[in-house]
């Protein structure tokens, strides 16, 4: 990610980062490399994003490790090594590496903001979480979104469900792709989770997971849409959104921008894992969260043409012909002073120094010469409009930090 792009990341991650304080997270900083059971216990073998897509090696002393294909396993390993106060409010901005083939919007190294809360199980905190997402996206202009917000239930709940689901698709088994017709029996879930025209077919009219929730499960959910709606934030239920993670209980959610092309246009998604504490041995203790995929977002932008961030420009060039020594010194005092300072090097030529001067953008050149190093001042000239004024060396930067700063 090379400047200037990454001025937009910058920009992006202090809106998150300003959010996520302003709702009492605190950023997590948690290895790149965790030990490869982990996601396996957390995620599920059977899910892609391990049994298919986790990056693993082994490392000197034999241990099989991963590069961290999601952002939440860790969080919880964290929280159970040091069993901080709950609720535990974190937000994180960490590479997640998944072998997929890449394509524009999926990479093999992506980048996710998230937000995880251990120790509640309230369904208006379920509410909060994805306000802040949708808040962070409405902070960045974006008005194509939609979310689609499902429940996974208990896992009390899902057997039966599961058997339901197992036969409505045994019956059209012929009629679902190649890789789901031998393989739905397993994990029939997955075949919900399918982007092929076959498999989105035949489950247009699936059994719902909703209609076999127990009663605080669909309780829980209805004060979720219910939260929803008094906050203004417009959902649409979608009783086929499994998400590819096997952790989710309960409340699933994502984000579309419907401005991208529909492969690939999920910028954002989580859910509760009330289970996945316990799971990775840790006290029984619920969580939710989300994760935004940063690069796909930025597409999502690009299509609606809103967070264009220019590159911001130095306040000053210094512009030295007489050795260096005092754009040197100025340049720290300026920046000393909270000014952004320029300069050049390599005692270039008056004509060289002021066209840099003025590809930096900078609104003012301070010119130092053989005459004002005589007298010591300055010549300070306002770029662009060619106005300029001396002003005593001494007061330079009280002088700088007055026109720009005020
Ligand atoms: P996920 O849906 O797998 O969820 O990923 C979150 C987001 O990361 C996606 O919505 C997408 O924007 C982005 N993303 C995923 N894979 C790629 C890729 N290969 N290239 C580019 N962007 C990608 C999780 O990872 C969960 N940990 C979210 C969560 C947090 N659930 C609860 N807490």
């Amino acid at each position: 990610m090379l400047w200037p792009e990454s001025e937009r990341w910058e920009a992006l991650v202090s809106i998150f980062a300003r959010l996520a304080r302003l709702s009492g997270y605190g950023l997590l900083v948690t290895p790149v490399l965790e030990e490869a059971g982990l996601f396996r216990r957390g995620i599920g073998d059977e899910s892609e994003v391990v049994g298919k897509e986790m990056y693993e090696l082994t490392d000197r002393g034999g241990r099989t490790l991963a590069l961290r294909p999601e952002g939440t396993a860790p969080v919880v390993r964290a929280f159970v090594q040091h069993r901080p106060q709950v609720p535990w409010k974190v937000w994180y901005l960490t590479p997640a590496f998944r072998y997929e083939r890449p394509q524009a919007g999926r990479y093999r190294q992506h980048h996710q903001l998230g937000a995880e809360v251990l120790g509640s199980d309230d369904p208006d905190l379920d509410v909060e979480v994805i306000s802040l997402a949708a808040g962070f996206y409405r902070a960045l202009g974006l008005a194509r979104v939609e979310l689609s917000v499902n429940s996974m239930g208990c896992p009390a709940d899902r057997p039966a469900y599961v058997a339901a689901l197992r036969a409505h698709l045994a019956q059209r088994r012929q009629a679902l792709c190649d890789e789901h017709r031998e393989r739905f029996e397993l994990n029939p879930l997955r075949v919900l989770d399918c982007k092929r025209p076959q498999c989105r077919a035949a489950t247009q009219d699936a059994p719902r997971m909703v209609d076999f929730l127990d009663e605080s499960c669909a309780a829980h959910l209805e004060r979720v849409r219910e939260g929803l709606d008094a906050s203004g934030i417009a959902h649409v239920l979608e009783p086929r959104l499994v998400r590819g993670l096997d952790y989710y209980t309960r409340t699933t959610f994502e984000f579309a921008a419907t401005a991208l092309d529909s492969a690939q246009n999920a910028i954002g998604g989580g859910g509760r894992y009330d289970g996945l504490t316990e799971a990775i041995g840790g006290p029984p203790t619920p969580g939710i969260g989300f994760g935004i995929g940063i690069e796909r977002l930025l597409l999502a932008c690009d299509a609606e043409q809103c967070f264009a961030v220019s590159p911001r420009a130095p306040d000053v060039f210094v512009v030295d012909v007489t050795g260096g020594a005092a754009a040197r010194d100025l340049s720290v005092q300026l920046r000393a002073a909270g000014l952004a300072a320029l300069r050049s090097y390599d005692d270039r030529s008056l004509k060289a120094q002021l066209k840099l001067a003025d590809r930096s953008g900078a609104r003012y050149a301070v010119i130092v010469g053989p005459r004002e190093v005589e007298d010591e001042t300055v010549t300070v000239r306002l770029l662009g409009e060619g106005k300029q004024t001396t002003v005593s060396r001494e007061e330079l930067v009280e002088w700088m930090r007055r026109e720009v700063l005020d």
